[in-house]
């Protein structure tokens, strides 16, 4: 069997709906994985089932778990809510209820299992605020993150940095001790991508902000090219990868951390983390 090939493999994933989790359901029904989808709105991606899941709601987590039971190979984390919507459900969708899904499959998870997780460029001041994030995370459960978040408005602000930041930071931390079960942990931190997301982003960030995210390339990324690092990092053709934040921005952060694109100035005054 090829390490690209998902035959045999019991996948789930969140946010198959539309955009990038679509785009990396379908193709993994393609590399023939029992792929089994879950989101608040009913997907039309021809997979081994599908369930409706809030990841607002840790109870329809918890359940559509349960239905699917294990053992499950790989875990996609694609769910999630862009800026403008109230921060707390941004909390909840991106980073709370995202962990509490891991959290849950974790026990039906074997030895060379994966865990791939959407985080965001709009993450990437994450390393400027460690302990912070490390205060948050220890958070033990659903319902204390969430109580953490409502105590902080002055820290999670609108909501979309602050959680895709916790992304990242926890995908770094975890990798240390789920490696000794062989499981593997990542995520992606993709460019601007043309999904419906995409239209909320535009309300909320201004165009020159989106136009300078999309350097040096000057387009926007299709979903099925962030589905394809996706796929990758939760297959066997990744076996000695975990604790990576992989950049899927076709030159962004290379541009940045070379001086070629001047972060500050793109934001002009935005807060940063806000762009998606
Ligand atoms: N589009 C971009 O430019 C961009 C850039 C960087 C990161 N991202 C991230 O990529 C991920 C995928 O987003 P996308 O661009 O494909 O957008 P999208 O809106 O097409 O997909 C998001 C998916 O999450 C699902 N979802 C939303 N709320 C949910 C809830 N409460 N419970 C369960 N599922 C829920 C939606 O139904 C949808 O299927 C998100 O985490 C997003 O933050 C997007």
């Amino acid at each position: 069997m090829s390490v690209w090939d998902f035959t045999g493999k019991r996948v789930i994933i969140s946010g198959c709906f539309s955009g990038m989790g679509e785009a990396a359901a379908r193709e993994l029904v393609r590399l023939g994985g029992e792929v089994h989808g879950f989101d608040f709105r009913r997907s039309e991606v021809p997979m081994a089932s599908f369930t409706e899941v809030d990841l607002r709601d840790p109870a329809s987590i918890d359940a559509a778990v349960a239905k699917i039971g294990g053992p499950v190979d790989a875990l996609f984390n694609c769910s999630g809510l862009a800026p403008g919507f109230p921060p707390l459900d941004l909390m909840k969708v991106n980073f709370i209820g995202l962990r509490h899904l891991t959290e849950a499959v974790l026990p039906l998870m074997k030895e060379g299992g994966a865990i791939t997780s959407i985080a965001s460029n709009g993450g990437l001041g994450w390393t400027q605020r460690i302990p912070l994030l490390m205060e948050f995370i220890a958070q033990p459960d659903y319902a204390s993150a969430v109580a953490w978040s409502e105590a902080h408005p002055d820290i999670v602000l609108e909501g979309y940095g602050f959680s895709k930041e916790v992304v990242i930071a926890w995908t770094l931390l975890r990798c240390y001790d789920l490696i000794k079960r062989g499981i593997r942990i990542n995520c992606t931190l993709p460019g601007p991508t043309q999904t419906p997301m995409m239209d909320d982003i535009e309300k909320v960030t201004p165009a020159s902000v989106l136009e300078a995210a999309a350097q040096p390339s000057g387009r926007r990324s299709l979903p099925v090219e962030q589905a394809y690092p996706l796929i990758f990092l939760g297959s066997d053709a990744a076996s000695y990868i975990s604790g990576l934040a992989l950049n899927v921005d076709l030159g962004f952060l290379g541009s940045v951390m070379t001086g070629q694109i001047d972060m500050r100035a793109m934001m002009g005054g935005m807060e940063q983390g806000a762009a998606a």
